[in-house]
């Protein structure tokens, strides 16, 4: 697959402080990449490196083929780039920021207004398109800022929290749309503090902590990574617990009162099994719950601090 952004030892300090340190990435074309980290981890910082805003101290990173510090020029007129403030005019209607932009983009003022007043209805913005800018939500901004990052939509798409305090319904409508506009071709690269965007959106993941990256991969491989699933059984007295764990032996992960934890190392199978033991043992639990791990569980093994769910 050919690659899109390709990022190799970058680092990047402040003063005293080194905010970044070796990242390397790559994110092949036509996929999803989530940044994901809490606040402070250097995402933004990595975001305006990666969009020529801001020069990293030492590394390299290519976005297209084009080094972001040898030609910045030619790098902006392949990318777009919605961050975390907005970069509307306030006192402008919706659709008049969308037509003005479209006309910045080169577009005759024709297709600028045809651009505009399609994307108003696509991010349901038709009730606010001509109020100013001033009067609209936060979640409307969001959608605003990413309609005026896709006039003309870049190869390269760039999104800095797009959901930060959205609200879930406006949150599930913006993952939507930018599904849609990676299914026409484009190559998203987004910041998250959500794990469950992350899950929902991202071909790829990569976790950012303290400007390091602590870990990589597809959703499912991080959730692999700490281990299986687990099976956890309830019991009404805590001597049936106790016997259960005799009975399941090295399976068992041990009783905490009247739970059991089962890991299941050897996937379903193992439940039936576990079932059947017990059973056989008239020692059937009064609940049965199968806990998957979560990306949060991969977080908080990772780091040992717990993100915004
Ligand atoms: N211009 C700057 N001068 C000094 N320090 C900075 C500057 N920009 C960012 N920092 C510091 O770099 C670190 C990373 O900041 P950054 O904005 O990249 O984090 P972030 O992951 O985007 O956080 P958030 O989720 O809050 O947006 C923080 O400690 C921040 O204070
Ligand atoms: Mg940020």
């Amino acid at each position: 697959m050919p690659i899109a952004i390709e990022v190799q030892s970058l680092t990047k300090r402040f003063k005293e402080t080194e905010v970044l340190t070796g990242i390397n990435l790559s994110v092949e074309k036509g996929t999803i990449f989530a940044l994901l980290g809490p606040n402070g981890a250097g995402k933004t910082t990595l975001v305006r490196i990666l969009t020529t805003l801001l020069l990293s101290d030492s590394g390299t990173a290519t976005v297209n083929g084009i080094n972001v510090a040898e030609d910045p020029d030619a790098v902006r007129s392949t990318i777009g780039l919605v961050g975390q403030n907005a970069a509307v005019d306030e006192k402008l209607s919706g659709i008049d920021n969308l037509r003005m932009i479209g006309e910045l983009y080169h577009l005759s003022s024709a297709d600028a207004k045809r651009r505009a007043q399609e994307l108003i209805e696509q991010f349901d913005l038709v009730d606010a398109a001509k109020r100013p800018v001033k009067t609209y939500s936060g979640g409307m901004r969001r959608r605003l800022d990413l309609a005026a990052s896709i006039i003309v939509t870049p190869p390269v798409l760039f999104l800095d929290e797009p959901t930060t305090g959205l609200d879930p319904r406006s949150r599930t409508a913006m993952w939507s749309v930018i599904r849609d506009i990676v299914a026409g071709g484009s190559t998203l690269f987004l910041t998250t503090q959500y794990l469950e965007e992350a899950d929902q959106l991202a071909d790829q993941i990569a976790v950012l902590n303290h400007g390091k990256i602590i870990a990589q991969g597809t959703a499912s491989q991080l959730k692999q990574s700490i281990g299986s699933s687990r099976l956890v059984l309830t019991y009404k007295r805590e001597a049936e617990a106790k016997k259960a764990v005799t009975i399941l032996k090295d399976a068992s992960l041990g009783s905490d009162g009247l739970t059991v934890t089962v890991e299941l190392r050897k996937g379903f199978s193992q439940l039936t099994e576990a079932t059947k033991q017990l059973s056989e043992a008239k020692l059937s639990p009064d609940d049965v719950t199968v806990h998957e791990p979560t990306l949060d569980d991969v977080f908080l093994s990772l780091t040992g601090e717990a993100t915004k769910q």
